[in-house]
């Protein structure tokens, strides 16, 4: 059997099967076809051709081919080890996603924000009082990045739902629960802002079981648990609470092999070039490593932890910042590092053709459609 990909040359087809290309073009002349080395065939031809040769074809995508060959082979269970598991906070406009997060960090994001809105995601690590490390995600609150959000509860191992005490079940609380539910993540829920008059968490936990969501101290499966993002209250046992869920899910990894991951955000910066935040989810990431992402690939020239610090490497779990890609990847692409330059080249290459093609097509089919239109 032969995978061979639409569109193949003459002489992409007689390597596939290790024959001479003139070989195959003797063939095809006895069967009456006159083609060029590097003529691409159609289908029909391909599978003509190759039956001469005794092999039965079998067709895939150009993207499939592409994709299938960075596949990760399933680790061993021996080279497993324990990881950070990685949390993403989500809830409506200004529940206090960002003020939860600042306080566990004990830094200022929120104040630092222009208007205090988080206009990207961030990734940070963080240690529990006893030690532990999660890696949380900070995610925006607004419509318009629903679709960032959803790539972010993609990656993430355990969701915090921030729902405001002294508001209610808002439609981004809503559409937060489902992305979480559709990507099967473990919620728990921070009822926040509990210091603040009016909050009423009771009302809260009636509007979720109403969901069909009922809580744990109402006897359901959902963790909860009241919190201020002004003075703590609550903070560690929300911690507590993650990690639990997270202890359920057995999270590891295998730190021993060439990392893989997703991209979080990207930036052009003045002065250093792109930025890329990413996640390294398995595998170890090294300063040096050749890094694919999308149609991108370039060496990391520098690698920064989520405080600025400089790292020469970053195992399972961990967000880092690198210079090195020559444009912006989008986030939520996976990354993989290649052996040699030579086979991120090719694979970025081939990728930016499909791109390119994917491309073409869609204008052509747009172009149909405003010549239908002004008929
Ligand atoms: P977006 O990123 O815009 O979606 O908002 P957010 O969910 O990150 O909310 P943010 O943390 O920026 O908080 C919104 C407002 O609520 C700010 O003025 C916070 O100071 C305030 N706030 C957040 N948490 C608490 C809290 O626990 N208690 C009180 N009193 N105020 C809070
Ligand atoms: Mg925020």
């Amino acid at each position: 059997i032969l995978k061979v990909t639409e569109f193949v040359s003459a002489n992409d087809l007689a390597s596939l099967m290790s024959v001479s290309v003139n070989d195959v073009i003797a063939t095809c002349m006895s069967l009456g076809m006159f083609v060029s080395i590097n003529q691409r065939l159609d289908a029909e031809a391909i599978t003509v051709i190759a039956d001469e040769f005794d092999y039965e074809v079998q067709f895939v995508s150009a993207e499939e081919e592409i994709e299938s060959s960075l596949v990760e082979e399933p680790d061993d269970e021996a080279d497993l080890q324990p990881r950070a598991p990685i949390v993403t906070i989500m809830g409506h406009v200004d529940h206090g996603k960002t003020s939860l997060l600042d306080y566990i960090r004990r830094t200022r994001v929120a104040a630092g924000e222009a208007g205090g809105i988080t206009q990207h995601i961030g990734a940070y690590s963080v240690k529990t009082d006893d030690d532990r490390m999660i890696t949380f995600l900070d995610t925006p609150g607004h419509e318009a990045f629903t679709a960032m959000r959803a790539r972010g509860a993609k990656v993430t191992d355990v969701v915090i739902i921030v729902i405001a005490a002294d508001d209610s079940v808002m439609p981004q609380t809503r559409e937060a629960i489902n992305h979480a539910q559709v990507a099967g993540v473990p919620i728990v829920f921070a009822f926040s802002k509990v210091d603040k008059p009016g909050a009423n968490t009771d009302k809260i936990r009636e509007e979720l079981s109403q969901m069909n969501m009922l809580v744990e101290e109402w006897g359901g499966k959902y963790q909860t648990q009241e919190i201020s993002s002004k003075s703590g209250l609550g903070i560690s046992e929300l911690l507590e609470k993650v990690l639990l869920e997270a202890e359920l899910l057995e999270l590891k990894a295998n730190p021993n092999k060439r990392a893989t991951g997703n991209v979080i955000e990207a930036e052009l910066d003045k002065g250093r070039g792109y930025v890329t935040t990413m996640l390294v989810q398995n595998g170890t990431l090294r300063q040096g490593d050749i890094i694919l992402v999308g149609a991108h690939f370039g060496r990391i020239r520098a690698m920064t932890g989520d405080t600025g610090q400089r790292l020469k490497e970053a195992g399972p779990s961990t967000p880092v910042q690198i210079l090195g890609l020559p444009g912006a990847p989008q986030a939520g692409d996976k990354f993989n590092v290649m052996e040699t330059e030579r086979e991120a080249r090719e694979i970025a290459n081939k990728r930016e053709q499909l791109l390119r093609e994917q491309n073409m097509r869609t204008r052509k089919h747009i172009t149909l459609e405003e010549i239908g239109r002004r008929k």
